[in-house]
């Protein structure tokens, strides 16, 4: 067994189009660059940008790998994306994934991660979304994740130069393992780097600085977590206990996303089957066509 695990990082949002790619190759480039990291860059989407960006940009040692994850079930999926995360891993100090989630995946998938990023924007549409697949996913995995110690950081994209981070994500702020990071600006002229440059050492000071101030936020993140790693256990400090108290903001979102219709997750079926969790699933309300599980709120004229 290798003396020092590497530290995987999973950079992951159900969202496209929200900086995945450009957060994973530039930090990628940053912990390279700046903390002498060796680093594996895992591109498990088609579109392949983060690991085009690094590929064609100046070689700077990153070891860039194309996962393939077969899909053919959920099953399969999650073995599939398991050897390759533990494939391209090996021999790194640091993995960084890109990957856009999907409901395909199991979300089992997450708890291999030492870090999970998850990029959003400053929309408030946007926010609650992820708000609502980091609260899911935190509270299906209690237990595991109190053991695991594993760290999840919103990280916001894209966002104006005015932006204040205050006040934003206030509903994970009671998960102890749960922060925000400085967030990543929008960069104007960003054509003139993808694929070129990174931002960490780009010649606009303005890009580089608040890339950097970034990159740090992470890596200091690294190093606690390399701390945190020495001591694990599986009894270890429960520190997302008080989340059963908390976790009614789920509960809520859920249903205010289930009056808005915006949001059928198999979550939906869970919320009727959590608030009542003695009393066994009617199979009424159990309904599926085929293997597809079809939301409650979408079945209503069915009777
Ligand atoms: N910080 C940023 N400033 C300006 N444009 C950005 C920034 N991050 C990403 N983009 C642009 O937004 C689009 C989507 O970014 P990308 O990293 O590919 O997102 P994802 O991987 O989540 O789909 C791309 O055109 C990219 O150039
Ligand atoms: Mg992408």
């Amino acid at each position: 067994m290798p003396t020092c695990e590497p530290i995987k990082i999973l950079v992951t949002n159900q969202k496209g189009g929200v900086g995945k790619s450009t957060i994973s190759a530039n930090l990628a480039a940053y912990l390279a660059i700046q903390e002498s990291l060796e680093v594996s860059l895992i591109d498990f989407d088609r579109q392949a940008s983060s690991s085009h960006w690094t590929k064609k940009a100046p070689d700077i040692g990153i070891r860039v790998s194309q996962a393939e994850i077969n899909y053919q079930s959920t099953g399969l999926a999650l073995l599939s994306a398991r050897a390759n995360l533990r494939k391209y891993s090996s021999g790194a100090q640091i993995s960084i994934c890109d990957f856009t989630w999907t409901p395909a995946m199991s979300q089992d998938f997450m708890m291999d991660f030492d870090m999970v990023l998850i990029p959003s924007s400053s929309a408030k549409f946007e926010m609650a979304s992820t708000e609502i697949f980091i609260l899911e996913y935190v509270q299906k995995r209690m237990a595991r994740l109190a053991a695991n110690k594993q760290i999840l950081i919103v990280v916001p994209s894209r966002v104006d130069q005015n932006y204040a981070s205050q006040g934003a994500f206030t509903n994970l702020d009671f998960l102890a393992n749960c922060f925000v990071a400085p967030p990543v600006h929008r960069t104007p002229e960003i054509d003139s780097y993808v694929y070129q440059d990174f931002f960490c050492v780009c010649s606009d000071k303005a890009v580089a600085d608040n890339f950097s101030a970034f990159g740090r936020y992470i890596a200091q993140k690294i190093s606690e977590r390399k701390e945190a790693v020495k001591t694990l256990s599986i009894s270890g400090p429960s520190i997302n206990r008080e989340i059963s108290k908390k976790v009614s903001v789920l509960d809520d979102y859920r249903k205010r996303a289930k009056n808005l219709g915006f949001y059928g997750g198999a979550a939906m079926a869970e919320l009727k089957q959590d608030s009542n969790p003695d009393t066994p699933q009617d199979a009424s309300t159990k309904t599926s066509v085929g293997n597809r599980f079809v939301p409650g709120f979408l079945r209503k004229n069915q009777d």
